[in-house]
């Protein structure tokens, strides 16, 4: 099989959550014996509002990394975070951005490839501009941006400080996408696209396991039963041309409606086993051969039928 450079980063928002360390070791072994490198973590994984398993996901990376010797993996870092709770409570100031920038140097050492800003709802020019200087210094290390309210402003704080690039972490999926929300900072993005599956949903209702990810995350199948059976028809229509791999399920859909998508570079994997991570990989490379371009036109008009933007 050809090997193309992976667009995939592995997302770990539910390591030690609905997935346990062992699965998430043999996760690992398969996606690094693949090529896989990048890796994306935040402090509050996983988000479950157990106090307990504030940082869990990252030491669960972190006893993979020194169990296998690796040293090459390019590590994502989201942060602010001072709990694992899921509520607005954060701290992007300049001496706690320090200390975190500190810490994953130390755990990560060369493998830390970029710190984000976690979540960011303030409206202070200078604020944003004080944390983004802490950031921008730390050496080797790319400056990124995940959940930011305010686009405009900080499009405004960059350009002050003379920033030309940044990783932009969006959720982009059939149900819902951030893209245009992000507009003011296409010109400095490099966009990665998360929650592909919008979180877990499956097209067929009898799918969800007990530690189904959409369920545990209190998400509800019935709300988008009109889109996904927009969805199953889209299947259904273009099953009959057997020139091309056919999509069977939502995973195809979210992979074909972010990789296909001209200003998204990178994309999130949420797998939470082996054979759903086999399964991504396999269908990048299909996504690749063969050309889906009028999957990804109809796609966009169900979309704007029935999704919320
Ligand atoms: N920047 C941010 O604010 C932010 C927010 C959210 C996530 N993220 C990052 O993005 C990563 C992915 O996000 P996400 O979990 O929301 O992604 P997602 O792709 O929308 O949802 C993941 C779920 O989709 C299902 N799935 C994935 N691959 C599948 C396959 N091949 N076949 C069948 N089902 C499949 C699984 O559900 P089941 O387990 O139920 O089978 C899995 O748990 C996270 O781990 C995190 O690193 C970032």
């Amino acid at each position: 099989m050809t090997q193309t450079a992976s667009a995939f980063v592995l997302g770990t928002a539910m390591w030690g959550w609905t997935i346990n360390p062992t699965d998430c070791h043999r996760i690992l072994d398969t996606y690094y014996e693949r090529g896989g490198r990048w890796i994306d973590g935040a402090t509050n994984y996983p988000i479950n509002k157990k106090g307990s398993d504030f940082r869990k996901a990252e030491q669960i990376l972190l006893d993979w990394i020194n169990s296998r010797g690796v040293d090459d993996l390019k590590i994502i870092m989201k942060v602010g975070s001072v709990n694992n709770l899921g509520g607005p409570e954060n701290n992007l100031s300049p001496s706690f951005l320090l200390l975190c920038a500190q810490e994953y140097q130390h755990l990560f050492g060369q493998q830390l490839a970029s710190l984000m800003i976690h979540w960011d709802n303030r409206t202070n020019l200078e604020e944003i501009q004080a944390s983004l200087d802490t950031l921008i210094v730390v050496e080797g290390v790319s400056l990124g941006l995940s959940g930011v309210r305010h686009p405009d402003i900080y499009a405004e704080a960059l350009e002050n400080r003379k920033v030309k690039e940044v990783w932009l972490q969006l959720k982009h999926n059939v149900i819902y996408s951030d893209y245009n929300r992000y507009a003011p900072l296409h010109d400095n993005a490099r966009c990665i696209a998360y929650g592909i599956n919008a979180g877990g949903l499956k097209l067929d209702a009898k799918a969800y396991s007990k530690q189904a990810s959409l369920l545990a995350r209190g998400g509800n199948h019935e709300q988008h039963k009109e889109l996904v059976e927009g969805l199953i028809g889209l299947i259904d229509r273009f099953s009959a041309a057997n020139n091309r791999p056919a999509l069977k399920k939502m995973n195809h859909i979210g992979l074909l409606y972010a990789l296909l998508h001209p200003g998204i570079e990178k994309v999130l994997l949420g797998v939470s086993k082996v054979e759903q991570l086999e399964d991504s990989l396999a269908w990048e490379q299909v996504l690749n051969q063969y050309d889906y371009s009028d999957w990804f036109a109809a796609l966009g008009k169900i979309i704007v039928k029935h999704g919320k933007k």
